[in-house]
């Protein structure tokens, strides 16, 4: 553990800088937090950036506002591309980025995007920096820092999440090009057990991984996301939803991450995808909002939600059902095929459709602001939005 003299000085930014995106930070001496001293003596440092995170974390959980997940793998991106028929290459995704991020307006309903490592360093097809233009839309850029699942050997076919090795530095830089949140999805299979080894493994990850990004200036989106697979019911969703966020903030606490600064991004709780009783949104709502009130602490500014392979209209159903009474958080979305779905079939690869296609995002986007606060009719929805989108064993 850090002592007393490798503190570093804390510098402070206004809104305005992380606004900008690329202004170099200058430390100043004036704003050094106090450190807590454990009880054996040793000094437990708290982040630098304190300040700043709660202010990032709080921008992004603002009343009628969630988060665009647009960090999808040059895999992943290439299968959303071949859907469409294109080709997988730098020039598409750009193209379809920049589509995504220069959509009029679309910060009124979105404020924070989450981008692929790609994305952050890439310009759009005029030449602007993708983050320069999320910037001006007042969307905070965020970055996508883990390298992806592999098996966990030891389990019953399970994955654990790799990127630990080597994420201070490249925090660091990502801070710099612009990025002031980042996620880290890991996964939990119902079917394959979950086994003890792999909820701890995962819990253990998010955290190093969300004390290591606090510790560079990023808002870590804390993700376990317990996969749709399997034909459970609801109620053992629940069960297992229990044991991995309890495993999770006990790992946190460990790793002293600041609640305040984190947001979160988890499944809802739902029947398994081959489940025959499928859930209401009222369902749906009631075990969700149950589990977060048993097991997350009201100091964590907000709970993003992931869609994972819900229809667009069932995702904004559902957070809608959780919105109709304060919550202790913010409880909003961040969701990547809930919001980009029929955008991308509308688009179909077609520079003349860019402007319908951004259109049809801006609808969905606007009823994730109206479920964010509760106000979601689910009136006059395309057949389309409410088809679903469940992939068996999904890699991001
Ligand atoms: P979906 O909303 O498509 O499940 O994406 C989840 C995700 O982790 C994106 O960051």
């Amino acid at each position: 553990m850090a002592s007393a003299s490798l503190l570093k000085t804390s510098p402070v930014l206004d809104k305005s800088e992380w606004v900008k995106g690329h202004t170099l930070r200058q430390p100043s001496t004036s704003a050094v937090r106090c450190h807590p001293v454990a009880p054996s003596g040793l000094t437990v440092r708290a982040s630098s950036y304190a300040d700043e995170l709660v202010k990032t974390a709080k921008a992004i959980a603002s009343p009628g506002r969630g988060i665009l997940a647009m960090d999808e793998s040059n895999a992943t991106c290439g299968k959303r591309l071949a859907s469409i028929g294109l080709e997988n290459t730098e020039a598409n995704r750009q193209a379809y980025r920049t589509l995504l991020v220069s959509a009029p307006g679309l910060g009124q309903y979105i404020s924070g995007a989450i981008l692929f490592e790609e994305t952050l360093y890439q310009t759009t097809i005029d030449g602007k920096k993708m983050v320069d233009v999320l910037v001006e839309q007042n969307i905070v850029p965020g970055i996508k820092v883990d390298k992806g699942l592999v098996p966990l050997a030891g389990s019953n076919n399970e994955s654990w999440c790799q990127g630990l090795d080597g994420l201070a530095p490249r925090s660091a830089a990502y801070y710099q090009q612009g990025a002031r949140f980042a996620k880290w999805r890991t996964v939990v299979s119902i079917p394959n057990g979950p086994t003890e080894l792999a909820v701890k493994e995962a819990a253990w990850g998010l955290a190093r991984y969300a004390a290591i990004s606090q510790d560079n200036g990023l808002v870590p989106i804390v993700e376990p996301e317990i996969l749709l697979d399997g034909d459970h019911g609801i109620d053992r969703t629940f069960e297992v939803a229990k044991k991995v966020w309890a495993e999770v903030f006990f790992y946190l606490a460990q790793n002293n991450v600041m609640f305040e600064g984190i947001l979160l991004k988890p499944s809802m709780v739902t029947p398994g995808a081959e489940c025959k009783d499928r859930a209401t949104p009222q369902q749906v709502a009631d075990y969700t909002l149950s589990l977060l009130r048993q097991r997350i602490p009201p100091a964590v500014p907000g709970i993003m939600f992931l869609s994972g392979g819900q229809s667009e209209v069932e995702a904004t159903l559902n957070l809608n059902a959780m919105n109709q009474a304060p919550n202790p958080w913010h409880v909003s979305f961040s969701y990547a095929r809930a919001l980009q779905n029929t955008c991308l079939k509308k688009w179909g690869g077609r520079p003349e459709n860019v402007k319908d296609a951004q259109e049809v995002l801006l609808i969905r986007a606007k009823a994730n602001s109206l479920a964010q606060l509760g106000k979601y009719t689910g009136k006059g929805e395309s057949e389309e939005a409410k088809q679903g989108m469940f992939v068996k064993g999904y890699v991001y």
